[in-house]
Order: C-alpha cells, then structure tokens, then sequence
C-alpha cells in the first residue's frame, strides 16, 4: 500500500526521493509525489499513475531543485486516485506540506472543525486536514505544531512533514505504521519500508508508536510524545541491495520463486544442528507448555494458508490441537482464547492491520502471541511476545512464493521443536522428519528442475476462464495456495475445493474441458483423491496432476503431471506449491498479465 520517503542533505532531493518511490513500487500505488523545500518555498509535483510519469513530469527531478524534501506513492482510500488526492497536500498558506500513510479515523470531524475555522479543502483524503491542523496550531515552533497536531488525530499514520520556517528540516511521525530514519554521513532519511533504504545507508532507526523526529542533514533527534528527547538504538539493515533488484530476471516473481531454495536454507540453517532444533528467540517454560490447551494460528491471505498447511505436522508432533483462524474474522468470532492458547501469528510484511488487530485482540484474552515474520523491526515482530524471522529476505513481489514457503518452513521448526519438548512421535519419526527438514532446499530445487514442462502446459490451459485446484487433508492446504496464486496474478478464477467434497455441489461446474489441478502427494489418501479425477474426468474435465514420479495409479489417469520429489507426507505442502507457483506465473505471462504488480492488489494491506 502507500508508501513515504524523506531526504535531507546536501544533494538534490528530487532525484533520492523518485527513485526511493521506485523501490516503493512494489507495495502497490496508483498515484505519486513529492514535495521539495528550497529556501522559504515548497515546489510539489504530483501526479495520478506511475512513479515513471512523475520522473517524466519533474524531467528526472530537475525541475523541482532543492536539498530537502519527501515523497509519496498513494493507494486510494478516501477519494480517487486523481492528481488532487495524490500527496503531498499543502496546508492553506502553503508554508507545511504533508504525506501520509495509514487512515484518520476522526478526520471528518477534524474536517468539520477546520472548515468551520474558514480553512477551505481541495481533496477527498483524510490526509489533508493534518497539514491544516500543522498550520492551525503553529505559533512559530513546528516541533510544537507536529505534537498538537498528533495529539488530536486518532488511527493510524507514518506522517513525513516539510515546513517554509525550518529549511533542511523533515519532520517524520508514527502511529501504528512503520516507519524507519535511515542514518547517512551528512544526510539523512526516512521510509516507510527499509527498501527504499538500503541503496543509501545499512544505519536505522526504527520508530515506535507515538514517536517522532526531527532531521536535518547532521543529525536525527527522536522524541516521544511528550516532546522529550529519546535515544534509540541504530540496528544495522541486513538486506541487501541486489536482493531487492530484479538480477537479469524478467519479474520479481520468478527471481523470488527460484530463490526459494536459498531462502529455506535461511530459515533452517540457524535452527537445526543435525536433528537437533534451537529457537533461541522462544522461551516455553515446561509450565507453560503443559499447561497449553490449544494453539490458534491467525492470519491473512498466503500466510494463512501457510498456517492451514503448518497445523497438520504441529497437531501431529505435539498433540495439542490447532485452530486456523482469518485474522479479519478473529475479532468478530467468539475463537475461544485464554491464558491457555498459544497464538501463532503468521505475516510476511510484519504489518498487515488485520493480523495485528487479532494480536491485540488474542493478548486481550490472555493468549501468549508468537509471530512469525519476514521484516525485521516490523510491527507484529514488536507486538508479539516472540518473534521467529523467516529471513527470506525482501519479497517484492505482491504474490507472495518465498515468503510463503519460508513462513511455512519455520513452521515446521516448530512442530519439530514441540515434538521435541512435549511431543507425541517416536523418535523414529521424529528423525525421519528432522532428516527431511534437512533435505527440504535441496527438494525445493529439484521441484524446480523437474519440471521444464510447465511453460507448455500454461500454455495449453491459459486461456480458460476458470480452474479447480483438488486435494485431501495436507493437499488440499496446498491446493488453496495454488488457487489463490492462479487468481491473483493470472486473473483467472480459480477455485480450490477439498476433493472429497466435490460430489456434495460442485461437481455441478465441471463441464467439457474444464481445467483440474489435483493434487496428488498424501500416500495415505491419493487412492481417494484417484477416485475424484476418475469422477472429474467421466464429466470431461482435464486434469493436471501434482504428485511423484513412481504414482503410477495417478499417472495413469492424468492429461498433464507435474512432478515433484518425494517427501514426508507432513511437510509435501511446500514442496508441492513450488511448481505450482511456476504454473501460475506462465499462465499469467502467456495472458500478458502485470506479473508483480497485480491489479488491485497491494503489498501490504494496513487496512482493515
Ligand atoms: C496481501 C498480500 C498477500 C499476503 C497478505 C498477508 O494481501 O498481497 O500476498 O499474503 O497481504 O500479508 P502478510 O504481510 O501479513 O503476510
């Protein structure tokens, strides 16, 4: 979703701050700007549309001079995506500019009582009666402005504001969405995502709820809400600038798909020492662990199907039974949460507002919150009581591969890691599943290798409007992953239904030729899920099977196979949606879909 930059320094800012917003691209945006200080003006250019047009429009940034400054990429909430509503928005004497990401959620009041005072509004945003409320209550100190300003506004916002009075000053605010100081010899930051960052410095600072600072070029002075002068620890920003760049690769999705192998060994590597697994970042008192009841995994989108394919091994390894919930639905259910649930909280982005509200929520009711997290200093991992990085590194891509796979990598950890502590299995399992933990990366790559064929089969199936995705039990977890990436980037409607249930309604969809991708890599149930391709195929279906090489049964009665290794039953989930993620991205390119920048999709979802 949106997202901000802020520069100060001695260079031109414009420049810094375009190709800040191109690394912010990512997030999804439909509109773009920035806003320059020079002397005692403010030169704003903005634009509906892409970062690329704004660079045209500012002829590379030279056209707005200046060295301090801050920029925006808008995903429309309040108002369209016009050149109007695209920020920075500009207080009525012009002398503060603002860009905002998050929500006001008392802004038509706020809009009400500015209006009142004659102050006249030019967009639809909530955004715009901040900048007001900036000029409204400076009385000649900005730094008083900002703190009166973020008193009355209530929601959520990661706020960058310039000012006429205090040239080579950005000023930078945070409630609930993130916000990171990038520390520069001789210039500083800010950003909204680490991203943006890394090209310039690896120093930063990470803001907490109800900070904020003052940057100039020689220094970053943090302070609380009160006002007071706070010292913050400088963390050192481990990704790495070629990670976040394509690499010779024609789309993000793919580098990130093929870099899946890398990422698990990431993710496992500090955490399992032969069959033994560590998490140094837990500490379950034998007390608290006899004492759990239940385990509610909770989240969005793909991190939630992680969760609906993680439970199986955690149900089995530690005999504690496992629910799955939405995020968005936790807090208008009646989830039974107490001091006996262990919450397990899944999130790519660490800042997905729905997730976090059911964090908030779970921690209400008593629950202990573990998150599992892809960005470092991000929101979940703050909230949380542990966090357990997924170091898959940037992801750049809207859908979601290697955050995914790592997310449900970790996640098998930590069955291991139960089993080991109040576990169920023999130890005989216990070993087969370490030693396949241990083979996962290698298994992700030969997934990968063994599969040259799914550029023709996207090709053979392309061009149907819709798709059925078929499994039982761990496959179907797998087979919703496997759906939602077809929808997402390829735009065709794809439905994943438990095989079993197919008969009970569904079946009624299947006609001549109807595209079935049946997952097929559960040895204790394929025969039945055999059963179902037989029913699809009596009614014309064609069927692209996912399973071994030695499932003869399946071969035998599937028009298109997609192999992957053999592995544990438990853990064929992330091994299986592999190369179902390269289904997904040729189908899309055969349509000639934008790959990494799915319509109306964004990065990171910070609405509810
Ligand atoms: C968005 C993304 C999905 C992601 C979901 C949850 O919808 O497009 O790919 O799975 O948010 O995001 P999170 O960052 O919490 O994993």
């Amino acid at each position: 979703m949106c997202g901000i930059v802020g520069y100060t320094g001695t260079q031109q800012a414009a420049p810094i701050l375009l190709e800040g917003l191109k690394k912010l691209e990512y997030r999804g945006y439909d509109s773009a700007g920035i806003a320059i200080l020079s002397g005692d003006a403010i030169t704003v250019s903005k634009i509906s549309g892409k970062v690329d047009k704004l660079v045209e429009k500012t002829e590379g940034g030279r056209n707005c001079p200046g060295t301090s400054g801050i920029g925006h990429t808008r995903w429309a909430t309040h108002g369209a995506p016009t050149d109007i509503n695209a920020h920075p928005h500009l207080s009525n004497d012009g002398r503060f500019a603002v860009v905002h990401n998050g929500i006001i959620e008392n802004y038509q009041e706020l809009r009400d009582e500015l209006l009142a005072k004659g102050f006249v509004f030019y967009s639809e945003t909530d955004t715009e009666v901040v900048v007001n409320l900036l000029e409204l209550y400076d009385e000649g100190d900005v730094k008083k402005a900002v703190m009166r300003t973020a008193s009355r506004l209530r929601g959520s916002y990661a706020l960058g504001v310039v000012c006429t009075d205090e040239p080579g000053c950005i000023y930078a605010m945070r409630e609930s969405s993130p916000l990171i100081i990038g520390i520069g010899v001789g210039e500083n930051y800010f950003a909204s995502d680490v991203t943006a960052l890394v090209s310039y410095t690896r120093n930063a600072v990470y803001l907490d709820d109800g900070e904020f600072a003052r940057i100039s070029a020689e220094k970053a002075e943090i302070f609380d809400s009160s006002g007071t002068e706070i010292r913050k620890k400088i963390s050192r920003i481990t990704w790495d600038v070629q990670t976040a760049e394509k690499g010779g690769y024609e789309h993000f999705m793919l580098k990130e798909i093929t870099e899946q192998p890398r990422a698990i060994k990431a993710a496992i590597d500090p955490r399992l020492h032969g069959r033994e697994v560590t998490m140094d970042d837990l500490v379950l008192s034998d007390r608290y662990l006899k004492g759990l009841k239940k385990i509610l995994i909770t989240a969005c989108g793909s991190s939630y199907y992680a969760g609906c394919a993680g439970r199986y091994a955690i149900e089995q390894f530690s005999g504690i039974p496992v629910e799955v919930v939405l995020a968005s639905e936790l807090r208008y259910g009646n989830a039974l949460i107490d001091r006996h649930t262990l919450m397990i909280a899944v999130s790519q982005s660490g800042e997905t507002a729905d997730t976090i509200a059911a964090i908030r929520e779970g921690k209400s009711r008593g629950a202990k919150v573990l998150a599992i997290v892809n960005v470092v200093g991000s929101t979940i991992a703050k909230l949380a009581d542990w966090t357990l990085y997924t170091w898959a590194g940037p992801e750049i891509s809207v859908a979601t591969t290697k955050g995914y796979t790592t997310q449900l990598t970790v996640l098998y950890l930590f069955s291991l890691y139960l089993a080991k502590r109040i576990g169920i299995v023999s130890e005989e399992k216990y070993n087969r599943m370490a030693d396949a933990l241990n083979a996962l990366p290698r298994l992700i790559q030969e997934s990968l290798d063994m599969n040259p064929s799914i550029p023709r089969i996207a090709g053979k199936y392309h061009s149907f409007r819709s798709m059925f995705f078929i499994g039982r039990n761990t496959d179907y977890a797998a087979s919703l992953e496997g759906a939602l990436k077809m929808k997402e980037i390829s735009y065709i409607h794809a439905e994943s239904y438990p095989a079993g249930e197919l008969k009970h309604g569904t079946i009624a969809l299947i006609s001549d030729g109807q595209p079935v991708v049946a997952l097929c890599c559960n040895d204790f149930i394929s025969e039945k899920t055999a059963s179902n391709i037989i029913e699809v195929k009596a009614r014309g279906a064609k069927v692209i099977a996912v399973t071994f090489r030695d499932n003869q049964n399946i071969l035998s009665l599937a028009d298109d196979v997609i192999y992957i290794p053999r592995i544990e039953t438990e853990l064929s989930p992330v091994v299986e949606i592999v190369p179902l993620q390269m289904l997904a991205y040729h189908v899309a390119k055969e349509n000639g879909c934008d790959i990494d920048k799915p319509r109306n999709l964004a990065k990171s979802v910070t609405v509810e």
